[in-house]
């Protein structure tokens, strides 16, 4: 079974039930974000105040990280990438791990059995793990570590991603849960502001197992991970 088909059978029962009312194309591109009048801005400062230690940031700079931090915090990145723990309050996302994606070593197999209609969705305690039509995708490591995060990652491969929904922005499709059909929508400025912020948190050595697809068509998108 080639990867159509799988995505043919998939994709759609999982799109029906997770994002029946958001689009699923690509958005237009808003207009172009002010990369280059935010480099002149840095400029402008740094020429204007020569003294100021070279290891604080730019206002422009802090800003645009300080906006890629609360989008994240916002958009609920947390809930799904970072695994959740019990704390005092409840489940919690871990932060000491935070972003790091589905914890290595909890291997997950499908449930058995899988539950029926209208129950489609399985998760895991650390809410990492999702078990469904689209068979079981874990949340990725968000962080920029070199083998196991994004840290060869480059921003338009970030962005293509979000807007394409497409593994590192152009192989096999992203399964839900991701809700990337709306951070799809965001803006090229804070798509590149969450990247940005992603880019500068602590890099963490987690390697999430491999996505599983469907009992049945284990042979379509292993290869093309
Ligand atoms: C509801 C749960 C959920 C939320 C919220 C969520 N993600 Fe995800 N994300 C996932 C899962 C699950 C995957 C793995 C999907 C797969 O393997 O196909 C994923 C995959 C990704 C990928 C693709 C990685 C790759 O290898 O191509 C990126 C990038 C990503 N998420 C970024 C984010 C960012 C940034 C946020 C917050 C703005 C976020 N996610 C919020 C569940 C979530």
């Amino acid at each position: 079974m080639n990867r159509r088909t799988i995505l043919e059978r998939a994709a759609p029962i999982a799109a029906a039930i997770l994002f029946a009312a958001m689009p699923v194309t690509a958005q237009p591109d808003p207009p172009g974000p002010p990369a280059a009048s935010a480099g002149a801005t840095i400029q402008t400062q740094a020429d204007a105040q020569p003294a100021s230690p070279a290891t604080s940031a730019p206002p422009a700079a802090a800003e645009f990280m300080a906006r890629g931090e609360y989008l994240v915090n916002i958009l609920g990145c947390n809930d799904c990438h970072t695994p959740m723990a019990m704390g005092p309050d409840g489940p919690a996302p871990d932060m000491t791990r935070m972003l790091s994606g589905h914890p290595e070593g909890l291997e997950l197999a499908f449930p058995e059995p899988m539950p029926t209609m209208p129950w489609a969705m399985v998760g895991s305690a650390t809410n990492t793990a999702f078990a469904g039509p689209w068979g079981i995708s874990f949340a990725t490591n968000l962080t920029p570590e070199e083998v196991t995060g994004m840290g060869i990652w480059t921003e338009d491969m970030f962005v293509k991603a979000l807007r394409k929904g497409r593994h590192m922005g152009v192989s096999r499709p992203i399964m839900p849960p991701m809700p990337w059909p709306a951070y799809g929508q965001m803006t090229d400025d804070d798509l590149r502001a969450v990247f940005a912020f992603l880019k500068s948190i602590p890099p963490i050595r987690n390697r999430v197992p491999a996505y599983l697809p469907p009992p049945g068509a284990e042979e379509s998108f292993t290869e093309a991970q």
